[in-house]
């Protein structure tokens, strides 16, 4: 934790000295200008942290990322009892998921969405789930992953609504939270979506030493990445909520994949069959440099090599008898977990969990000059945590990973549009010709160029459209609901 409860227990102003005495006065420099107000809130935003354990954690994240670089570590696809498939095996795909649809109906299913990012490569200041693609119904992500849920729990007959625990960030809270008020939860029940925050982190300079205001009485704080799940699972005492219900199992994946199967059956019976603790799924890595984790083994632990991280040979290495990459399982961050190892692992991995760093254009005020400056070049570090960081913690034997069908599965909105790939045009298309090819599937005949939005309302993963049996489809922009 960055809490510094125990060092400052006495007055505000203790704690403007132990920020100068760790190295922190230029925070101060504008001290004498500012109202008691101003002070009181300045104070009282430092008070959440302790910069000498920040500057720790951040010299310690630079040391990680040079070991990562120089490691000699043994790194290896994951071994065969560690990986599955369900691409052409109808019958393993059947099997997992009954036994998933079972675990529904019981209401031993729930759903964590991370949607705590800022989503700055895309672009856009609202919350990235609020995002029109550009489908013909206009929904956002959110909206499309509500009503696949709402849709999954139909098909499932769930006794009871499925949990939707949603992780938001300071910068992303109010504006999700207000989307799904203004559109009635999608359908959704509102007791079954619960909103939890994640924390934040301050910046500091490339140095690691020093931390920047965002304005006169304030520190600059980004979301501390998406492992902060774990700290924000336990301080929202979101376990307990699992324990109580009688959830058993937690599907947890990310909100910019416009195919994601939540709470997928498949996945889930998956867990169950082979009795993974923890579970990951796959799609084939695209060329050597996609901008994906690789799951893998590190000096035989489950592991995934984070893209930022991974060397040029590494990820460009070849299998010599099948030409392909050898590190080709991209990390498509749809996790499972049981709640028993949730129970068991919890406060170790929040005490644990390293921090990583990334370079970033940090805007900030300057408390000297009174200037807000907006830099073009890197000139500071945001610290954050990734979700995967826990998989070495885990016996091979208790971790699985399922390769899917990229097609089916994963589409994710990263980049504005116009961009080369990850986009809302490449989002849009993989869900267009998805859904289409259900309809082709069900025996309609979708004419050339023509693409058919089917709803997530109406389908979950291509059944309940025998209705469309011999229709032909051929208008552009056509939606089934
Ligand atoms: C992530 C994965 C990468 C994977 C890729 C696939 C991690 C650390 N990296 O990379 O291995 O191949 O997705 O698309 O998992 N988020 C928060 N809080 C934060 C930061 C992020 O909730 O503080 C959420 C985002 O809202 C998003 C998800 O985490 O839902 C992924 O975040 P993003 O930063 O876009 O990840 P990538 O760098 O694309």
């Amino acid at each position: 934790m960055h809490s510094r409860k125990s060092i400052c227990p006495d007055t505000m102003v203790d704690l403007k000295e132990q920020y100068e005495l760790d190295g922190q006065s230029h925070l101060f420099s504008h001290w004498d200008t500012l109202s008691n107000d101003e002070k009181k809130h300045l104070l009282g935003n430092l008070g959440k942290f302790d910069p000498a354990k920040l500057s720790k954690d951040c010299a310690d994240a630079i040391t990680l990322a040079e070991e990562n670089s120089n490691s000699e570590s043994v790194i290896e696809p994951l071994p065969v009892l560690s990986y599955g498939s369900v691409i052409g095996d109808d019958v393993s795909r059947n099997l997992y998921n009954d036994l998933g649809l079972n675990a529904i109906r019981n209401g031993e299913v729930a759903v964590i969405l991370m949607a705590g990012g800022q989503g700055t490569r895309l672009g856009s200041s609202a919350p990235k789930g609020c995002y029109d693609i550009g489908l013909p119904s206009g929904k956002s992500l959110f909206q499309i992953q509500a009503e696949r849920l709402g849709r999954l729990q139909t098909l499932a007959g769930s006794k009871v609504p499925i949990q939707w625990y949603i992780m938001t960030s300071e910068p992303t809270r109010a504006a999700t939270e207000s989307f799904f008020r203004e559109n009635n939860f999608f359908g959704l029940l509102e007791s079954q979506v619960q909103f939890f925050n994640q924390g934040t982190l301050p910046a500091l300079d490339l140095s690691g030493e020093k931390l920047f205001l965002s304005k006169k009485d304030e520190l600059v704080e980004s979301p501390d990445g998406n492992g902060g799940l774990y700290r924000a699972i336990k301080t929202n005492n979101l376990l307990s909520d699992f324990n109580t219900r009688g959830i058993k199992h937690i599907h947890m994946y990310c909100v910019d994949n416009v195919l994601v199967k939540i709470a997928d059956p498949v996945f889930i019976g998956y867990a169950i069959k082979n009795d993974f603790q923890l579970a990951t799924k796959a799609v084939r890595k695209r060329d050597a440099h996609e901008s994906v984790g690789i799951i893998a083994t590190k000096d035989n632990e489950p592991c995934v090599i984070e893209y930022s991280e991974i060397s040029k040979p590494l990820a460009e290495a070849v299998e010599e008898d099948t030409k392909l990459l050898k590190l080709r399982a991209a990390n498509i961050v749809n996790h499972y977990y049981s709640v028993k190892l949730l129970n068991e692992k919890l406060d170790n991995w929040v005490d644990s969990m390293p921090y990583h760093i990334a370079k970033k254009k940090i805007p900030h005020y300057n408390n000297t000059t009174g200037e807000y400056i907006t830099p073009t070049e890197p000139n500071g570090i945001k610290l954050e945590q990734f979700i995967f960081d826990v998989f070495p913690s885990i016996p091979m034997s208790s971790f699985g990973c399922l390769e899917v069908e990229r097609s089916e599965e994963f589409s994710p909105l990263k980049n504005a549009s116009g961009t080369s790939n990850d986009n809302p045009e490449t989002a849009r298309n993989a869900y267009l010709q998805l859904t289409t090819s259900w309809l082709e599937h069900a025996g309609a005949e979708v004419k050339k160029d023509i693409l058919v939005e089917v709803s997530s309302a109406l389908s979950y993963n291509g059944e309940n459209l025998d209705q469309f049996k011999g229709k032909v489809f051929d208008k552009p922009d056509q939606i089934l609901n």
